[in-house]
């Protein structure tokens, strides 16, 4: 590791005692140091330099190098070999920076996809790498024969079992382990559904605003896509009947609409499921972001209701774990396991095993509910960090209180902005803003911004809503710029 010289902010800090003064000093430079790491400035596996150069280099005691090496021990973010020295302790750059993983919603391929506000990046910062590489590692000491075999229909039985417990306990859905389907990510879950549910050709339900990737897996499964209105009780059932009363399949997500934040309304959920035994149509439920943040009010999912034979729960471990793991599961009701079962066997569409494995044993050993717990508290302050500082920033442009999942916000604007526009001028800026009306088959009803916060530290995301409010701030004051479309 480079031994330059560590910048000298501490120094300027004076604590009202000699205790608070140390403290201070050390929260500091730990935080310095943290920074290089999450950055990626010190890669995993190098050794630090002794605390002795650290503390000289930052100009403080070698009693406060100490104790900031120790609070970033405490972190795990590095780790002490015996009679050798401290190490980089985190595998991944923070992830603001990681450059490698998939664009976010509606972005271009080549724009950093994980610069503040992308959507859909869970807090990364916040994963227990450790406690993942280390059941990883003891995994593939002792892995099992059969797992490097093919042929698990459904996915890993224990990996099944969990997941039926967890949505048990956490979503009220009933199921048995033989009803868990673990897929590669989303666009396999819709591309089984469709060939076990629908005919090649079939009408399906989609949301209007909605996830532009579930009406690209409807294609790619050779439906077609109806765009169906949302409203402040979720998808608009009216709409539904009115332009294909005999779709086959209604996709739609509940807890949490994507991308406006609203959720499915009572009213809806029993339009939906007499809309379902009218036409015996199957409703796929996609409860995405459900674990991110309490409920509002306790809403259950249409899968845990009594009388919800056609529907199937889709949910995915990319929030919950990390999204380059691919991994995510489907509940299909007991009357079509076994087709469902057909259908991977025929199209080997199987999930990989050994990762399976690894986050059977995480959620087994209880790290799965604590991982949710923590990174829940972590979402609510950096909704409320956000939220805070939008307040702060754009008071001239942000129509009203945001509407929020536990991972992103949806803003609408006061006025007629052409959020397109903003988009661009803000990715000038380094940021990766979503403009709401991408999220729109048809013409857009509103023009906004959608903002992913999840993944960022507040201190960034106070950084990034202060660059996003100079940003906005040419649209109104440049009344030329805000274009009348839209
Ligand atoms: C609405 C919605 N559903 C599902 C997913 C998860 O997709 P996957 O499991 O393929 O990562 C996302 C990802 O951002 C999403 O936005």
């Amino acid at each position: 590791m480079g031994e330059e010289a560590l910048a000298r902010p501490v120094l300027g800090m004076i604590g009202p005692t000699r205790r608070d003064k140390d403290l201070a000093l050390a929260q500091a430079l730990c935080e310095m140091l943290r920074n290089r790491i999450l950055d990626g400035l010190w890669r995993h596996g190098e050794k630090l330099p002794g605390t002795r150069v650290i503390a000289k280099d930052a100009g403080v005691s070698r009693w406060t190098a100490v104790m900031a090496v120790d609070m970033l021990l405490a972190e795990g973010l590095v780790e002490t070999r015996r009679r050798s020295g401290t190490y980089v302790n985190w595998a991944g750059a923070g992830p603001e920076l990681r450059p490698s993983s998939r664009p976010a919603h509606g972005q271009s391929e080549t724009v950093k996809p994980h610069a503040p506000f992308a959507v859909g990046v869970p807090g990364l910062d916040l994963f227990p790498m450790q406690i993942w590489r280390r059941l990883q590692a003891k995994r593939w000491r002792d892995m099992p024969v059969d797992a490097l075999q093919a042929g698990h229909d459904g996915g890993w039985p224990e990996l099944r079992a969990a997941v039926a417990a967890h949505v048990g306990s956490a979503r009220g859905i009933k199921c048995a382990a033989e009803q868990v389907f673990i897929t590669a990510g989303m666009h396999a879950a819709i591309l089984l559904v469709s060939e076990v549910l629908c005919r090649p050709g079939s009408v399906a339900w989609t949301e209007d605003p909605g996830y532009f990737r579930t009406r690209t897996a409807l294609k790619a499964a050779n439906l077609a896509p109806v765009a169906v209105a949302v409203d402040d009780q979720g998808i608009s059932v009216d709409d539904g009947r009115r332009l294909a009363p005999k779709a086959p399949l209604a996709v739609l997500t509940s807890t949490y609409q994507f991308p406006t934040g609203v959720t499915l309304s009572d009213a809806r959920k029993r339009q939906l499921l007499e809309w379902s035994a009218e036409s015996g149509s199957f409703i796929l439920e996609d409860d995405f972001g459900c674990e991110a943040r309490a409920p509002r009010a306790a809403t259950l999912p249409l899968a845990a209701m009594s009388n919800a034979p056609r529907v199937v729960y889709m949910n995915t471990f990319t929030t919950t774990i990390f999204p380059s793991l691919r991994l995510s599961y489907l509940i299909v009701p007991r009357a079509v396991v076994d087709r469902f079962a057909e259908a991977v066997r025929r199209a080997d569409r199987y999930a990989t095993i050994p990762n399976q494995i690894v986050l059977a044993d995480f959620m087994a050993a209880g790290h799965f509910a604590k991982h949710i717990r923590r990174c829940r508290d972590a979402y609510e302050e950096r909704r409320g960090v956000l939220e805070s500082a939008l307040r702060d920033e754009c008071p001239d442009v942000v129509a009203g209180p945001p509407l929020a999942s536990g991972l992103h916000l949806c803003i609408r604007f006061k006025r007629r902005i052409d959020d397109l526009a903003v988009a661009a001028a803000a990715q000038d800026a380094g940021l990766l803003v979503d403009p709401l009306s991408r999220f729109y088959a048809g013409p857009p009803q509103e023009t906004g911004l959608v903002l992913g916060f999840a993944g960022f530290r507040p201190e960034t995301l106070r950084e990034a809503a202060k660059r996003l409010g100079n940003v906005l701030e040419a649209f109104v004051v440049q009344p030329d710029r805000a274009a009348a479309g839209a």
